[in-house]
């Protein structure tokens, strides 16, 4: 298949089929790429301005139930220090980011379930959603219950990310336990959407044994399930877990890894427009001096700085590199405004910036 008939069929709204989307993400040489990358940021440009969303992250606990096999923070890794911000703190952060004018928290953790945790939540979502700041807020605590979920939006969240880590039930499979189920995963997504949440999932990329055609599915995954978001980033092996101590990197991998994931992220902006994408963290651990805006460039639209307190941050080592591990959350806003403004990018101040898609979806435009 020719690659400029397939991304022209693309750029003109044509709907692409899973190997139409491989063709896509395997450009043959360095102009298709470039090719690639001009049609994704001139679509996000012109549906999404030049302006990048910004979400305020709030790392509020590593306590974790789960054994994700790729996962620094899995519950059977002894060696970060367990920790829960106290509500006071949660919100102090989300304070910070009203402060900066952000428009957005995200709240992320491991996953618990125990009645504790969901009140927890729930009270720490109340006390942002009272704060004088327009502030959208959104979870990111793994799979839980319709009830759970519904309570959590009633008390004030918009938003909740879950990933679905692969679309591929063969990668899903290999990369958890056995009490980790693909079906369970599924079904939490669409009780996120019965839950009226604005509703985000993506997947890693690089993954052991994934092929093109398995990152095809996931973009055709996204699409189906009519995510409002996108996060995704590439896998980056952690040395202290199972994956990272079977599949440790070679010279050069984190750097084909990074380049599939801005792909990844250029054939999503094109095949679904109007969702929000995230230039994640994972790209900045790569290449510290431009992942992100590389992600930005490739047609992502949100950026999620760290807004938690520093002290914490060596513990919540989903992987190795981790950037930002010294910086306060004002030299992080810094950096940010001015990285952004290098590349003509503006940040959104004092909007929420909800995801076009989900009003669509929900008829409410
Ligand atoms: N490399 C890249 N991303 C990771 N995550 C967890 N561990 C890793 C890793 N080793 C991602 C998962 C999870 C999100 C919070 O962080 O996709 O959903």
């Amino acid at each position: 298949m020719d690659y400029s008939a397939v991304l022209n069929k693309s750029v003109s709204g044509g709907k692409l089929d899973v190997s139409e989307i491989a063709v896509l993400l395997s450009p043959p040489d360095k102009e298709c790429e470039k090719a690639l990358f001009d049609a994704a940021y001139k679509c996000k440009c012109e549906l999404l301005g030049r302006v990048v969303n910004l979400r305020g992250l709030i790392e509020f606990s590593n306590i974790c139930t789960r054994d994700c096999y790729y996962c620094g923070i899995r519950k059977s890794n002894t060696v970060p220090c367990r920790y829960t911000m106290s509500i006071n703190e949660i919100v102090h952060a989300a304070e910070l980011a009203g402060v900066y004018g952000y428009g957005s928290v995200v709240l992320q953790s491991g996953e618990r379930s125990d009645a504790g945790f969901v009140d927890f939540v729930e009270e720490a979502v109340r006390r942002i959603a009272e704060l004088p700041y327009e502030l959208g807020i959104t979870l990111s605590c793994g799979e839980e219950t319709l009830e759970t979920y519904r309570r959590w939006r009633r008390a004030g969240a918009t938003r909740y990310l879950l990933r679905i880590e692969s679309s591929s039930e063969k990668i899903f499979s290999r990369i958890h336990p056995a009490e980790s189920s693909f079906a369970e995963r599924k079904a939490a997504l669409k009780r996120l959407q019965q839950a009226d949440f604005q509703t985000g999932s993506g997947v890693m990329i690089g993954l052991p044994e994934q092929s093109v055609e398995d990152l095809a599915a996931d973009i055709i995954f996204f699409r189906e399930t009519d995510l409002d978001m996108i996060g995704m980033g590439p896998y980056i092996p952690q040395e202290d877990t199972p994956m990272g101590k079977e599949f440790p990197d070679r010279e050069g991998d984190a750097v084909k890894r990074l380049e599939l994931a801005l792909r990844m992220i250029a054939v999503t902006r094109l095949v679904i427009p109007d969702v929000n994408i995230a230039a994640t963290t994972a790209l900045q651990a790569i290449d510290p001096v431009s992942g992100r805006e590389r992600g930005i460039l490739a047609g992502a639209n949100v950026i999620m700085p760290n807004v938690g307190d520093v002290s914490h941050r060596k513990d919540y080592q989903l992987y190795n590199g981790k950037p930002g591990l010294d910086e306060n959350s004002r030299a992080i806003r810094q950096k940010l405004v001015e990285s952004l403004a290098a590349i003509g990018e503006t940040p959104r101040f004092d909007g929420t910036g909800d995801p076009l898609h989900y009003f669509k979806r929900t008829k409410k435009i």
